[in-house]
């Protein structure tokens, strides 16, 4: 039994609000109802600013009708920056924030800025688009930039000795992040699929059972629930997968 993650399956399903604005937004989360307990909301609706407000006003009336909120904002600047940045999500009342975990400066001035607040710190250790001649590419020593996986483990490492919550990994990466870390440190998913069902531009993909069974306490799943004809429908089935493989 996995003890960081929550105990219904429900709470470990978290749909991504990958949409282009805020009342497109508001009107998924009302179909999917009390199916869905926690939101991610992306660069695309916390940059949207249209009449209906945007994505960082919907964090809050999320969280007022009861929502977790994960605020993927990939945050990396200077310290300074990051931790005055953190401190104002830390307001917002969202769950769960990423920033990139490239080094300990950022990590360290993101734990500083969620201060006493609930907020979860998640580093992003390697994006899942880079390929090893992406990562050659921006100077990365050959023994790691020749495999992403390396890198992976790397900065999960690194933001575990730093004080960070959790990653965001790819289920293939979550077994080996959870031995090496202990077991202490918060592993989320995305790049979830149902078996068979169209991948879109995802490379590394893996069933909700799969990445649950992998070690994932969470899973982030988009365009199979956002884009489905039956939004709540579609969540349901994604809780009964992650049910039966917890
Ligand atoms: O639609 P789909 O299920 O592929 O959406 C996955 C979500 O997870 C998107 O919001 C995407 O930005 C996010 N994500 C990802 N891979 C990462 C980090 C975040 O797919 N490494």
């Amino acid at each position: 039994m996995n003890k960081l993650a929550p105990a219904h399956p429900r709470d470990r399903l978290i749909v991504a609000l990958d949409l282009p604005t805020v009342g497109e937004a508001r009107d998924l989360v009302q179909a999917i109802g009390d199916e869905v307990s926690f939101y991610k909301i992306g660069l695309e609706l916390i940059l949207s600013n249209g009449p209906e407000g945007n994505g960082l006003g919907l964090v809050g009336e999320l969280v007022d009708q009861g929502k977790r909120v994960f605020l993927d904002a990939k945050l990396l600047d200077i310290g300074n920056t990051v931790e005055r940045s953190v401190a104002r999500v830390a307001e917002l009342g969202a769950a769960f924030l990423t920033i990139h975990g490239h080094d300990r400066k950022t990590m360290k001035a993101a734990i500083a800025g969620r201060g006493s607040s609930d907020l979860k710190i998640l580093a992003v250790t390697v994006l899942t688009s880079l390929t090893a001649e992406d990562l050659a590419e921006q100077g990365i020593p050959e023994g790691l930039a020749s495999s992403p996986a390396d890198l992976v483990l790397h900065r999960a490492r690194l933001a575990h000795e730093t004080g960070i919550d959790g990653v965001i990994a790819s289920g293939q990466e979550a077994a080996n992040i959870r031995s090496a870390t202990g077991g202490k440190i918060l592993i989320v998913t995305p790049g979830i699929r149902l078996p068979g069902s169209d991948a879109g531009d995802q490379q590394r993909i893996m069933t909700p059972d799969h990445a649950i069974a992998a070690g994932a306490d969470y899973i982030v799943v988009g365009r199979p629930i956002n884009a489905s004809s039956d939004p709540k429908a579609a969540a349901a089935t994604f809780v009964r997968h992650i049910a039966d493989a917890a």
